[in-house]
């Protein structure tokens, strides 16, 4: 694994931001899978810069969402696909028909990710953009979530409700569910960056990178991944 510490909040995103934009100007026709949460706005914002001032050119790009909650629409502000759509993606020129979200809000939602997972078949991932959970969740990949899982409906924890509550407004309002790749197919991509900022992050990037490879910890089994690049700020870093 190669892990990368920056000193400051900026030179965190700057630092993510270059990961990405290596690996499309290496591959035009990456398949990216973009990542939910606080942790990415920054790279995302950062992006939308590499692109209007490096003209980075994203039109090849294919880019998939990690995960959704179920119970809202693409339209609703405060999903996945919402947000991932409006702080990136229209923004850097990618084309609408190479964006693929699962569907959080299907009837059958068993069948969504079937649908999910076969277009993920016929879209080899090339980078895998993750942050992580407090509780060392990876996507909706809850502590206790199999490792051999692909794309599946899973039931958030109290932890990730309590974590998620002042994006919602109270803990009450969060989705109980998320549609969520799994990590069987998160550990098939070719390339794979993790990202965590802050000090509520060093303690649980700790046990996930240093620690035993095990469900209780999700991700720590990026441990076994070939090809891993982790962004750290100081602050999450603190406790390595
Ligand atoms: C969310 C998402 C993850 C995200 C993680 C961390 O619930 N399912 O994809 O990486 O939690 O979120 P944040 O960056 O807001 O701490």
């Amino acid at each position: 694994m190669r892990i990368i510490v920056e000193d400051t909040e900026e030179q965190f995103h700057i630092a993510s931001a270059l990961e990405v934009t290596k690996q499309v100007i290496a591959k035009p026709n990456s398949v990216v899978t973009f990542a939910g949460g606080e942790t990415t706005v920054g790279l995302y914002r950062e992006l939308t810069h590499l692109y209007q001032e490096w003209r980075i050119d994203f039109s090849k790009m294919k880019a998939f969402t990690l995960d959704e909650y179920v119970g809202l629409s693409p339209d609703d502000p405060r999903s996945v696909s919402y947000r991932i759509r409006y702080q990136v993606l229209n923004h850097i020129g990618v084309q609408s028909d190479h964006i693929y979200m699962p569907d959080g809000m299907a009837e059958d939602l068993q069948k969504a990710c079937t649908t999910y997972d076969r277009l993920l078949d016929e879209h080899p991932v090339d980078l895998e953009i993750l942050g992580i959970g407090s509780n060392g969740h990876i996507g909706f990949n809850e502590p206790g979530t199999p490792f051999h899982l692909d794309t599946h409906v899973s039931n958030l924890t109290s932890r990730t409700a309590k974590d998620k509550a002042g994006f919602f407004g109270a803990v009450g309002s969060v989705p109980v569910q998320g549609i969520t790749v799994g990590i069987r197919r998160i550990m098939r991509s070719k390339h794979i960056l993790l990202l965590a900022k802050g000090k509520s992050k060093s303690e649980i990037i700790k046990q996930a990178l240093m620690g035993p490879i095990t469900t209780d910890v999700p991700a720590s089994v990026l441990q076994l991944h070939p090809s891993l690049t982790i962004v750290l700020d100081k602050a999450a870093a603190e406790l390595m």
